[in-house]
């Protein structure tokens, strides 16, 4: 027995010993800066020559540290090393594999600070962004374990006279996690911890920008116990080694949480079989987002304004819940752009070191991304605040207004995983409704009224995976808010939800005639 589920809370930094904690995390991680993280393959430490190196996006000079680079010829050894612990593995009580997965979140949250500190300046993470970050890691890690002991005898299923059936969960084999750089703790912890508790095996490829919080993942399970082989740590290029991971033919299924294109890609890469390859791969794929909060003409236009401002400029927007269009009933819509643009002039951005509200985005290519969108938007739109970007010293972009949307404008239909947020009028509640089911996205989005007939249609017509009323449209909680979106937005497998782990498993069903 273990006690019930309940989510890690987030750290006080208004407390002076939390701060003062906080700060000596900064100031310890900054030692390691320049280090080399290998390469973990069947539990062998493996340093290659060629190396990727992970900077800090607010000081664009500054070395975090390096990673090995793995090769095609690794990712093999890899997958052999994952196909014999799988062997093993699989063989576990499934609580056991549980139990060690609870004192993996024990020792993390005994670490917490260390891991949120790594993340403040390889991601570029504010102090309570990185802090839910490392949080979510661990809420995953508890919540899969949990949910993993109740699937461990099966399900009832009938029996009849002379007949008794047993309905049981077992693993598939090895597979292939690969992560993102936004939640560079939480999901790349997520889907290599749900597949493993599983009992399968893992090859895990965390993103380019911020593989060293990924190798802090490593260092626990190894302090841990897992056996050597269940999960191996192959940094890389994905252009020399993603496809080669989803094609071959040992992986039995791809955890991706990225970009659109890539998770169309993998999606149809997975579904060609190779040759030794005697199963269908599975995909579970987390995609983009272009979120919507719709504000009612009743609404309470403070909270409409926090909402709209928290989820836009959350973590500079590089969420992909992040809530990136803001609808407005015409009675209301100056009034709710006025506030929020008033919210706005108070957010601090600079060096997450020193407690900003917004750090930098996470590189160059993004920078320049959200820079040609801001210059779209000024085109489309009229720019109300913020627009300003400066990469002199780190990828800075302040949090921007544009107003006067056409709903078809290119900045309100792609996603720009920056701090920009479009503000559209509508006439009435249905107009709102249509605009904010108008792109190929499905992901979040939040409705701000206080009429119950109005968010019991949205319930039915807003089409996106998690809808929220009366807040936000970011910071889904595991086991509270199970998440996954509709559409081009992913495979709408829910993480954190009780059904997650059964992507990584295969039900059977043992008839004995007595
Ligand atoms: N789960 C995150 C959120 O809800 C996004 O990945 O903001």
């Amino acid at each position: 027995m273990v006690v019930p589920y309940s989510a890690e809370p987030a750290t006080d930094f208004t407390k002076e010993e939390n701060k003062k904690a906080f700060k000596d995390a900064l100031e310890q991680v900054k030692k390691d800066f320049g280090v080399k993280r290998p390469l973990i393959i069947g539990g062998e430490h493996i340093e290659t020559d060629d190396q990727i190196t992970s900077y800090n996006p607010s000081n664009k000079e500054e070395v975090v540290g390096h990673v090995s680079k793995a090769t095609t010829e690794h990712i093999d050894s890899a997958m052999e090393a994952a196909e014999k612990a799988f062997e093993t593995w699989s063989e576990w009580d499934p609580k056991d594999r549980a139990e060690l997965f609870i004192r993996v979140a024990a020792i993390i949250r005994r670490r917490k600070h260390e891991f949120s500190a790594l993340m403040v300046y390889e991601a570029g993470k504010p102090w309570n962004e990185a802090d839910g970050d490392t949080n979510e890691g661990i809420d995953f890690i508890e919540y899969y374990a949990r949910s993993m002991m109740e699937l461990a005898d099966g399900k009832p299923t009938l029996d009849r006279e002379g007949e008794h059936n047993h309905y049981f969960y077992q693993p598939m084999g090895p597979g292939v996690t690969i992560s993102p750089w936004n939640f560079p703790f939480a999901i790349m912890t997520g889907t290599t911890a749900a597949p493993v508790i599983a009992g399968n095996t893992v090859l895990l490829k965390p993103a380019e920008d911020t593989p060293l919080i990924a190798y802090k993942l490593m260092e626990v399970l190894e302090e841990a116990g897992l056996p050597k082989g269940v999960v191996n740590f192959v940094t890389g290029d994905p252009a020399e080694i993603g496809d080669y991971m989803v094609d071959h033919h040992k992986t039995h299924f791809i955890t991706f949480t990225g970009s659109k294109a890539t998770g169309l890609r993998i999606n149809k890469r997975a579904a060609e079989v190779h040759e030794g390859q005697d199963f269908l791969k599975r995909v579970i794929t987390e995609m983009g987002g272009k979120d919507t909060i719709i504000v009612d003409k009743d609404a309470d236009l403070d909270l409409a304004a926090d909402s709209i401002v928290n989820s836009a400029f959350g973590f500079s927007g590089q969420k992909c819940s992040a809530g990136s269009r803001a609808v407005i009933h015409k009675d209301v819509y100056d009034e709710v752009l006025a506030k929020s643009i008033e919210l706005t002039k108070e957010l601090t951005v600079g060096n997450p070191v020193d407690e900003t509200y917004m750090g930098p985005v996470i590189n160059k290519k993004q920078f320049d991304k959200i820079s040609e969108y801001i210059e779209t938007g000024k085109k489309e739109g009229k720019l109300e605040i913020g627009g300003e970007t400066d990469d002199s010293t780190g990828y800075f972009i302040h949090p921007t207004i544009f107003s006067g949307l056409d709903p078809k404008a290119v900045i309100m239909q792609e996603e720009i995983f920056g701090p920009v947020v479009a503000f559209a009028k509508a006439d009435d509640f249905d107009e709102m409704l249509e605009i904010a089911n108008n792109t190929e996205y499905g992901l979040t989005g939040a409705v701000i009224t206080n009429t119950r007939e109005n968010w019991i249609l949205a319930c039915r017509k807003f089409n996106v995976g998690n809808l929220y009323l009366n807040r936000g449209c970011t910071a889904a909680v595991v086991g509270y808010h199970p998440f996954g979106g509709f559409k081009m937005s992913g495979t709408d497998q829910k993480t954190g939800s009780p059904d997650y782990m059964l992507n990584f498993l295969e039900q059977k069903v043992v008839s004995e005639m007595f």
